[in-house]
């Protein structure tokens, strides 16, 4: 096949090594370096074969409408809720995720917020850094083992955050749509499981059910305890719930990786002082990314060399 047959758009810039990895075997157009996409699209809308774009990126329907020959979507990421897989399944439009890849990364960043917020991590790096330790004493952290955690989607990601909360001694339990084989106790609702959790960590992906399942009366029920990590999407939770909640304080705090509105962080959660604010990095790592590189790649390659994309969902 040549260069010109195996036509691809990316939506979103890429890491460098995959950019120049697809380059080299693929004719790729950079949606956003067109000054004029609409024009693009009505030049050469009909030669798209191929689409690589990000998780939380996605593409818009009214897009792909416009690419009849697009028949394959590559995702750097697991999230598919900003591509509509009806529409896509309906026009026999394949699309793959970097599956299982990132599923360690992003537990362990799970971990990560939960320690780090309820052991002060970064108020504490600051004391020490700024040599306040030289006048004044340290502060109490709350402890976390053998803590409640209440996991929101056990899924692949899910799990692997409950393996890693019950290595540090802590009582598991969770909702999913299914019951699962697993030794943790299950509940009935999200309303349930924020009862149970001095920790309750959203690990669902952002569909249209999830849209803003923690709301005011999640949060009544997490308590002023409770800790809400959200490692899955700021969709998932009614972020002006969440941040009347902090400010009365109705909760003890939230360690956050995903929001409403990214890149952008709503101002009033950048000013709580019970906050620990990560911005969209649980899968970012060298040694992650750079698995998800290879995984995008080969997507595509097997797409143009077989028709079949190798992790297609
Ligand atoms: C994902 O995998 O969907 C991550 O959130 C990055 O987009």
């Amino acid at each position: 096949m040549s260069h010109a047959q195996s036509s691809i758009l990316i939506i979103q810039p890429l890491m460098p090594q995959l950019d120049e990895k697809l380059s080299q075997h693929f004719d790729c157009h950079r949606l956003y370096d067109y000054q004029d996409p609409a024009q693009f699209l009505q030049q050469h809308g009909e030669e798209i074969r191929g689409i690589v774009t990000r998780g939380d990126v996605g593409v818009e329907t009214a897009l792909l409408e416009q690419l009849p020959a697009c028949k394959a979507i590559a995702v750097f990421g697991v999230g598919t809720d900003r591509i509509d897989l009806g529409y896509t399944k309906a026009q026999g439009i394949q699309v793959s995720i970097t599956s299982d890849i990132l599923t360690d990364d992003v537990a362990d960043l799970a971990m990560t917020l939960t320690l780090g917020f309820t052991r002060n991590l970064v108020a504490y790096h600051q004391f020490a850094r700024s040599g306040a330790w030289e006048n004044t004493g340290v502060t109490l952290s709350s402890k976390a083992s053998g803590k409640r955690m209440g996991i929101a989607g056990l899924g692949a990601i899910g799990k692997a955050i409950a393996r890693r909360a019950e290595a540090f001694g802590m009582e598991v339990a969770y909702t999913a749509r299914s019951a699962k084989d697993v030794p943790y106790k299950r509940c009935e609702n999200i309303e349930q499981l924020a009862a149970f959790s001095d920790f309750l960590v959203l690990a669902l992906p952002g569909s249209p059910e999830n849209l803003q399942l923690v709301d005011a009366k999640v949060l009544a029920a997490l308590g002023q305890e409770g800790v809400l990590i959200n490692i899955a999407r700021g969709t998932v939770v009614n972020e002006s719930d969440l941040i009347h909640a902090l400010q009365q304080r109705t909760i003890k705090g939230a360690a956050l990786d995903v929001f409403s509105h990214e890149p952008m962080i709503h101002p009033a959660l950048r000013e709580l002082d019970n906050v620990l604010l990560t911005p969209h990095i649980a899968s970012a790592t060298h040694e992650t990314r750079e698995a998800m590189s290879n995984n995008v790649f080969e997507n595509m390659l097997g797409f143009f060399s077989s028709g079949k994309m190798l992790t297609a969902i």
